[in-house]
């Protein structure tokens, strides 16, 4: 277990989709920072509850509250923001993580399907970028606690550069992050606020369990990844604390690819 650190102590952190995988492993992290959580989930409850609890019990100085919401509805996003503020008092740091797969072969995919993979991946980080924004402007400079105004991180992946046939929702609501995080940079970093994206590969969660889960799934993972291990949520965690943190001050409108080096085509390893 990650041991208690204190590079989020003061800081108030939204994570979206929390209640499992990726967003968990964040949360947990962040919490052992120090920092306060909300645990923001859409269908796990129970999971968000038991997580919340375990932070505020591990937490050296964080405490944590889970707020359910669906991060494609505008008012919903705003009633989270509203809340942890009565909460907490301001919020530092938003992570948007939550995050969908409905895949289909691109001529058999329903525009609902299509329509509704980019509202939660695109839209639902976009919705959680403003709010913060807003509420970073609004509350000011709190000398003594971040360097920076605030710092959003975006939830991408490999697919916001590697194509996925089969998946082309997917992949699209992911380049779409890129210039998303992008444009914000530019946009607010004379305020000093940091926006960066993580990029995670092939992570073990329930989005890719049907893959990992078999041997030749695992196998064929594998092939695709120059460091032949398949990631697990904690290395994401740990990342994501890393870049909420001071440590990574300088770091301002940039994908880290956290992905043991998938991005770096392993087919052409003998090929080509
Ligand atoms: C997807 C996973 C996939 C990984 C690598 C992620 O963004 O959600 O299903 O295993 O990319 O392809």
């Amino acid at each position: 277990m990650q041991k208690p650190n204190r590079r989020l102590e003061n800081q108030t952190c939204i994570i979206t989709g929390a209640s499992s995988g990726i967003g968990k492993a964040v949360a947990k992290s962040m919490g052992m920072e120090g920092g306060n959580i909300v645990v923001n989930y859409n269908s796990g409850k129970k999971e968000a509850e038991e997580l919340a609890h375990w932070i505020s019990e591990n937490s050296d100085c964080g405490q944590a509250i889970v707020f359910k919401c669906d991060v494609s509805k505008e008012s919903e996003v705003k009633a989270m923001f509203k809340k942890t503020i009565a909460h907490f008092g301001t919020v530092e740091v938003c992570v948007a993580n939550a995050g969908i797969q409905i895949d289909h072969p691109l001529h058999e995919m329903p525009l609902k399907d299509w329509q509704k993979v980019l509202d939660v991946n695109l839209t639902g980080q976009f919705l959680c970028a403003k709010e913060s924004i807003i509420e970073f402007k609004r509350r000011g400079m709190r000398k003594g606690v971040s360097k920076s105004l605030g710092k959003i991180i975006h939830m991408s992946s490999v697919h916001e550069v590697i194509p996925w046939a089969g998946h082309a929702n997917y992949a699209a609501s992911k380049g779409g992050l890129l210039m998303l995080m992008e444009s914000i940079c530019q946009e607010y970093g004379p305020d000093k606020i940091r926006c960066n994206s993580i990029a995670p590969g092939a992570i073990k969660t329930e989005i890719n369990k049907d893959v990992w889960s078999t041997k030749e799934g695992a196998e064929g993972m594998l092939k695709l990844i120059p460091y032949k291990r398949i990631g697990i949520p904690e290395d994401i965690g740990s990342v994501a604390s890393w870049l909420a943190s001071d440590e990574s001050e300088y770091i301002n409108g940039t994908t880290i690819f956290v992905d043991g080096g998938m991005t770096c085509y392993p087919g052409f390893t003998t090929n080509g």
